[in-house]
Parts: structure tokens; sequence; C-alpha cells
């Protein structure tokens, strides 16, 4: 281990089920979490609370360097603070994940932030970390121990959403939640800083079919064989 912890990559388009799977398991393996999409919805929600324009290089920098982001996992819900403020419902809401898209593929951000996702994973008291994300296993620890790419049929997916968005009591037709996804995997994939594509030597796993618990344990087994190693 070059860092001392036993560092998890997850990766994947969204929708395949990283935040559910990671959540699982970090817990599994007494790991500690972090989320680097909730560290980007922050930045966002950063920026439109100083009225500072989600391209806006100049200004995005400075913001990066001074946001202070830290996780606090109560209970099954892995809790977002921007400074003291407790951010998690706010970084969701629709608007804040369309500024999160932006400020995602201004470098300046992704640079800003590399050091804040590694020292997340590294300054803890857990053997180790699991770190979801686009980019973990390229870009963030390309050495981690373990990396997985998460995916999953785009109809799965959409299913997927489509139950959740039900479940909170409405959702559009579900073609236009699959051609949502068409679209966002596109401009993931198509962008050009840091685009989403899979490590050469991840393991990808396929969700569609399995149940979570059935994922965790492929992730558990993995890591297992790795510490034996
Ligand atoms: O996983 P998510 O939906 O919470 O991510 C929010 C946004 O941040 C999404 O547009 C993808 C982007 N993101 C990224 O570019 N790189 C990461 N490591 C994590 C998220």
């Amino acid at each position: 281990m070059p860092h001392g912890k036993f560092i998890v990559a997850l990766d994947g388009p969204a929708g395949a089920g990283k935040s559910t799977v990671s959540r699982l398991t970090a817990s599994r393996l007494g790991f500690t979490l972090v989320d680097t999409g909730a560290i980007y919805r922050s930045v966002a929600l950063l920026a439109t609370r100083r009225g500072v324009a989600h391209t806006d290089d100049l200004a995005l920098g400075p913001l990066v360097a001074t946001a202070r982001v830290r996780f606090e996992l109560r209970g099954e819900r892995n809790h977002v603070f921007l400074d003291q403020d407790d951010v998690t419902d706010a970084i969701r809401t629709p608007e804040n994940s369309l500024a999160a898209s932006t400020v995602s593929a201004r470098p300046v951000v992704r640079d800003g932030l590399l050091s804040l996702q590694r020292r997340l994973a590294l300054e803890t008291a857990d053997p180790g970390a699991v770190l979801e994300g686009r980019d973990i296993g390229t870009v963030v620890f390309p050495d981690a121990e373990v990396k997985v790419f998460l995916t999953a049929s785009v109809d799965e997916r959409a299913r997927r959403r489509h139950q959740e968005l039900l479940a909170k009591g409405d959702a559009p037709p579900l073609t236009r939640i699959h051609d949502e996804i068409v679209q966002r995997d596109a401009q993931d994939s198509g962008r050009a800083a840091a685009p989403l594509k899979q490590a050469l030597d991840a393991v990808p796993v396929d969700t569609t079919g399995l149940t979570l618990q059935q994922v965790v344990e492929k992730i558990v087994a993995l890591v297992e064989r790795r510490r034996g190693a």
C-alpha cells in the first residue's frame, strides 16, 4: 500500500448503483466513505451562494481552494458539511445537480479538488477508504489497491431511476428518463476534462440483474483477495 491506507476506487456512470454500493461496502469493510460527487455538488452550491458563475474559472479557483467539505456518516446517511452547514439535501436539488455537472467540467475545479479528495481518504483513522466517483481509478488514485467500474444497462438504470422517483411521489415517463440517461452518458464520456472512462486495470462489475448484496459481496471478495495477496 503506497499510502498506508487500502484504497477502493469505485467509478461508473450515473445510475449504476454507486452510492448505495459504496456506502454498504465501506460499512462492511469498516472503511471511510468519500462521495466525490458530493464534493463537486458542494462546490457548485458554494459558487451559487457566493454569486459566482459556474463557468467563471478565475473566481472558481480561489473558491475551490478555500472550500471546506467534510462527511459524517450518521446511521444510513452520509451527511455532507460545507463549513458548519449541513448541505446533505441542498446539494441534491435538480438545479444544483446541473450546476455540479457544469463546475465538474472545469479543469480549475478538478485540479483544485484533487488534494481534498486524497486527504479525505488518507487522513482517516480507518484502515482504508472507498471513494465513489468518475475518475478515482484513473486520476485521483491511479494506484488504488482495488478498482471497480460499476455499470448497468441503460434500460436497468432508467428502470431504477423511474422506481426511485415513483417512490418519492411522481415520475416522468420511462422513455424520457431513458433518453436523459443516454444524453448524460454521452456528455460525461465526451467532455475534455477527465471524461468518464474505465481504468485499464479496473474490474468491470455489471449490476444488471444483481441484488445490492450480490454486488457488495463481489467487491468485498476483491478486497479480501487483494489483502490476502
Ligand atoms: O455522482 P454525482 O451525481 O453526485 O456527481 C455530481 C456531478 O459531479 C456529476 O455531474 C458528475 C461529477 N463528478 C465528476 O465529474 N467526477 C467525480 N469524481 C464525481 C462526480
